[in-house]
């Protein structure tokens, strides 16, 4: 009896050390700089996204928030990285639709869960997608682009940042409506290196994310088809809609966002949160985002909640076609 209070008193005082410590950390969180893992090569959208939203959290963290490209299998690579290591708010990462929500369908051995096993933070910004070429591809304009890639199936080629990343999972769905799934498709570690490629004319067409490809559509470095949004992006008003052009059935929205390992605790959560609204509400930081063509999510997708039900929405809307999708 006596053995036993006594065990129960060093597992109160045990519990009560470790709840002690646990707000102790979270009150001085972050004490040193926080790694943003950024799972693609940089330069590309996930980069350049995360690299805004990071310069205005490191002022509200007081602690320098550093990114770190690890690259590899359609940015699942940095991704597990990201979201096993220790849950102590030092190791974060900005995922994407393809990384959350497509990954899960694409790899089946996929060593995280987007669903069940990482803490989510929220969205960072919504990244509508365009239909890219090279400034001399010989379609004009959408209708031209799907009869010519239709019947030159074997001879064009496509540009994406790996199996289940946003290039390759939206240009799969366009393929797959235009009926022509098997296209030459070159992978890269990002889509910042695949649109050297498509400047310098060495790659055909691709599906980017609006905000690595709009400065080069404004400069006429390439040309872009149609927006697979319902509505234009005032950030390149000149670019149809996938509707106007011709092809309505072919949209599709991309995001990105940040994650961590689960098991984080709540102060340190609530404080990330905080950061990341205070930057999507900070005027410079909207500036630069939306003169790339960024959407900025609602006060809902800000919150882990929202974030969680947006990726399971998209996971559970891609998986039937990434499943059977050629690889
Ligand atoms: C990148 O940052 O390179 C992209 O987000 C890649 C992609 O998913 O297409």
């Amino acid at each position: 009896m006596k053995k036993l209070t006594l065990g129960r008193t060093l597992g109160l005082a045990a519990a009560i050390t470790m709840a002690f410590a646990g707000s102790a950390q979270a009150q001085t969180y972050p004490t040193r700089p926080v790694t943003m893992i950024v799972p693609f090569a940089a330069g590309g959208p996930t980069d350049i996204i995360a690299r805004i939203v990071a310069d205005h959290m490191s002022k509200t963290l007081g602690q320098q928030l550093v990114i770190e490209n690890v690259a590899g299998a359609g940015g699942t690579t940095g991704i597990t990285r990201a979201v096993t290591a220790a849950p102590d708010g030092y190791t974060i990462a900005m995922g994407h639709l393809g990384t959350f929500s497509a990954a899960p369908a694409t790899y089946p051995g996929l060593k995280y869960d987007p669903i069940n096993g990482m803490q989510t933070i929220g969205l960072a910004g919504g990244t509508p997608i365009l239909i890219v070429a090279r400034k001399n591809f010989e379609p004009k304009d959408l209708k031209e682009f799907v009869t010519y890639v239709k019947a030159n199936s074997e001879k064009v080629n496509e540009a994406h940042a790996g199996l289940g990343s946003v290039s390759w999972t939206t240009c799969t769905l366009l393929k797959a409506q235009l009926g022509v799934p098997k296209i030459n498709a070159v992978a890269y570690r990002g889509t910042g290196p695949a649109l050297n490629d498509l400047v310098s004319g060495q790659i055909d067409f691709m599906c980017d994310q609006i905000v690595s490809v709009s400065e080069q559509v404004k400069a006429g470095n390439i040309k872009a088809y149609a927006i697979a949004s319902k509505q234009r992006s005032p950030a390149l008003p000149n670019v149809p809609t996938t509707a106007e052009a011709g092809l309505p059935e072919y949209q599709i929205e991309a995001w990105n966002g940040i994650a961590a390992p689960k098991g984080l605790p709540k102060d340190v959560v609530d404080r990330l949160v905080a950061a990341l609204d205070k930057a999507l509400n900070d005027e410079g930081t909207k500036k630069r985002l939306l003169e790339l063509g960024t959407v900025l999510p609602t006060a809902e997708e800000r919150t882990p909640a929202g974030f969680a039900a947006l990726i399971k929405r998209d996971a559970d809307k891609l998986s039937p076609a990434l499943s059977a999708a050629p690889k």
